[in-house]
């Protein structure tokens, strides 16, 4: 696992957006796993700005929320077509989201996966991490060999998703999510954590014991993670110093080097 921890949420996000962009023009057929929230916001802004061809990427959300339609202003569907689809050239065949208003959820499910296969899995998948471990909404005491499926929603991620919907009780019960087996079959994770109310988390994620009760740790099993930190996310690491020097003595062949906000205006490369 490679963690890079830079200074802010915006230096972190924009060595995030030059691998991201890095694949799309090395791949233009690559399949990208996404997700929504907070945390990868600023991430689609500057990457549509950078203005690649999305024209042959296909893409498969993380989750959604059942019963909220694709209408909904706070449905999955809604923030990425918002924030990222609707500001690239994204072809709208190639983009899968789970269907919320799924009448048959199980079929749906299976068939969300079969599609996944089809498209020859999923190259790099982007997560953020709840405030209770989970990855996508595999919430604490989920099967580390989990697929996509319906899964309920702790009170913990009801309570912090309430910014979003104006309240708790608005917020939905359960969500449609690929399992933490399905995400562990994606060729490369990308997890992206920002801010002190993630620290704990995260520092159980990268170095607590692998366990249901933390979603996130399940990504200690795959080759190939990158974890981006701003500070105080990473505040609790214990080898937080060691990280930084593994990532400061990485060749340069090896680095991901920051770009500098494009989505306002010009683009420079560092
Ligand atoms: C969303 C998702 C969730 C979020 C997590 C963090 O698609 O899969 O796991 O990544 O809840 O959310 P934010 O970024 O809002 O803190």
């Amino acid at each position: 696992m490679e963690v890079v921890i830079q200074p802010t949420a915006e230096a972190a996000t924009m060595v995030a957006v030059r691998l991201l962009a890095g694949l799309i023009r090395q791949k233009p057929d690559a399949v990208l796993g996404l997700a929504t929230g907070a945390t990868p916001l600023r991430l689609y802004w500057e990457l549509a700005a950078l203005k690649l061809d999305w024209r042959r990427i296909k893409t498969f959300n993380l989750d959604e929320y059942v019963g909220v339609g694709p209408e909904h202003p706070q449905s999955y569907h809604s923030f990425m077509w918002k924030n990222l689809f609707n500001r690239v050239n994204i072809a709208k065949p190639n983009v899968h989201i789970p269907d919320g208003l799924a009448k048959d959820i199980p079929g749906f499910c299976k068939k969300y996966e079969k599609q996944i296969r089809t498209a020859g899995g999923i190259d790099l998948q982007l997560l953020g991490i709840g405030t209770d471990g989970h990855i996508g909404f595999n919430e604490p005491s989920s099967s580390l060999a989990s697929r996509t499926r319906i899964n309920m929603l702790t009170r913990q991620t009801r309570r912090d998703n309430a910014r979003f919907f104006g309240s708790e009780e608005r917020v939905p019960h359960h969500a449609i999510t690929m399992g933490i087996g399905t995400i562990l079959e994606s060729r490369h994770c990308v997890l992206l954590a920002f801010g002190k109310r993630k620290a704990r988390a995260v520092a159980e994620a990268i170095e607590g014991p692998v366990t249901a009760m933390h979603p996130a740790s399940a990504l200690q099993l795959h080759p190939k993670v990158t974890v981006f930190l701003d500070e105080p996310a990473a505040a609790e690491l214990k080898l937080k110093h060691y990280y930084r020097r593994v990532y400061d003595y990485k060749p340069d062949w090896q680095k991901e080097r920051p770009m500098r906000l494009l989505h306002s205006s010009i683009l420079v490369v560092l």
